[in-house]
């Protein structure tokens, strides 16, 4: 499929199920290689990670944990409006390398929040990597170990990432035709 509608908007093919599948093997090689002989825990956040993770993980030769969290928001007091919190952490990652897997790092805002919140968890170190990264989005200071592919700031969709909840199922990764 070349192009895909969704709910309103039109996107076209961006990036291969083949291209996609080489950029997670070769990020598993290099996590393999640099990560060896370390027990590492990693963690997906939630939802958009889960096609990259379970297809990461099947490249990984290392003593690992896999886990999932997800940021989830609430309404604050009047002056902190919504406030987020992230959720589903019962491991205990103290003293342990962990690496955080994220689909797509944009602002970097949603990173850099995640990575100050697993601070207070006081693990040894925290590495971070994302399969896609839009540089010319980004406006936080997130030093990223691992990225797959950088891409262009515009909206993306499919291998987990989603349109108002629709299209994380497509097994290539699209971009919006601006109309
Ligand atoms: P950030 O905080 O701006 O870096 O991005 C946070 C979240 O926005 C990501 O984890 C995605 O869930 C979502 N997001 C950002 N860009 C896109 C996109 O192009 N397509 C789908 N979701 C996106």
């Amino acid at each position: 499929m070349d192009k895909v509608k969704i709910l309103d908007k039109e996107f076209k093919l961006f990036i291969s199920e083949k291209r996609i599948q080489e950029v997670v093997e070769e990020m598993a090689h290099r996590m393999n290689k640099e990560l060896k002989g370390q027990k590492v825990f990693f963690i997906g956040i939630l939802n958009g990670c889960f096609m990259f993770v379970a297809d990461l993980v099947r490249h990984l030769d290392l003593d690992c944990t896999i886990t999932f969290l997800k940021l989830a928001s609430y309404q604050g007091t009047s002056s902190t409006g919504k406030v987020k919190r992230l959720i589903g952490l019962n491991e205990d990652i103290k003293g342990q390398t962990v690496v955080v897997l994220e689909d797509i790092v944009d602002t970097g805002i949603t990173l850099d929040f995640i990575q100050k919140q697993l601070r207070g968890y006081e693990p040894a170190e925290i590495k971070l990597a994302t399969l896609l990264y839009k540089p010319e989005a980004c406006r936080q200071d997130v030093s990223l170990d691992y990225v797959g592919i950088e891409i262009p700031d515009d909206f993306v969709v499919g291998y987990g990432l989603d349109y108002n909840g629709c299209g994380r199922n497509l097994r290539q990764i699209y971009t919006i035709i601006e109309d």
